[in-house]
């Protein structure tokens, strides 16, 4: 094709334009490396498939929801290089050399982290179609914000919709996380 250059062989079909350095894949299934919950997983997917379509329906994450899918109401948070992010709204093959974490990465053991386990404890879910985008969000922000005022906490929580409206119970979930890490500091401190 006059103006192309293939530089990949036909499994991945990447092409660079003449002009350009960027390099362009696809539009068929490309390699694909991810660095999710400290493991490397690796599979092969269109380069046009979002982050949540690929731990998805590739890599069988399915604890992210999928909603809105056009980043809106937050049920397909995951955490990339500690921020939250909207997967439904960034390319997979963007994040390859990104760390990932996905709410499947929270229990250990068989075992509730606190603050999922707050969430049960404050009965903080209906459906629970936005739970696990919830918990990664309020993860990712208890991390910037260990003890927030209330104002902060319903800003910083903004980016995330209930429809079942179980706003109070989530307030109530973070708040007692958040209590809780200040009682843990303070007997530390007491050594
Ligand atoms: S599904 Fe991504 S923001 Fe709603
Ligand atoms: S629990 Fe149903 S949308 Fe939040």
């Amino acid at each position: 094709m006059k103006g192309r250059k293939k530089t990949r062989g036909n499994s991945a079909r990447g092409t660079r334009l003449r002009n350009s350095q960027a390099p362009v894949f696809g539009p068929g299934p490309v390699s694909i490396r991810l660095n999710v919950n400290r493991q490397i997983m690796s599979t092969t997917a269109e380069p046009w498939l979002t982050l949540l379509q690929v731990l998805r329906e590739k890599l069988e994450l399915t604890g992210a929801k999928q909603v809105c899918d056009r980043a809106t109401c937050g049920a397909c948070t995951v955490i990339v290089n500690g921020k939250r992010v909207y997967a439904c709204s960034i390319l997979a093959i963007d994040v390859q050399d990104a760390e990932i974490t996905t709410i499947e990465s929270l229990a250990s053991d068989g075992q509730l982290n606190p603050l999922q386990q707050a969430f049960v404890d404050a009965d903080a879910s209906q459906c629970g179609y936005c739970t696990s985008g919830f918990v990664m969000s309020a993860t990712a922000f208890l991390a910037e914000n260990p003890h927030p005022t209330l104002d902060e906490l319903r800003k910083g929580m903004c980016g995330n919709l209930c429809r079942c409206g179980t706003y109070a119970g989530i307030t109530e979930a973070l708040l007692t996380v958040s209590q809780m890490r200040t009682l843990s500091r303070k007997k530390a401190h007491r050594g």
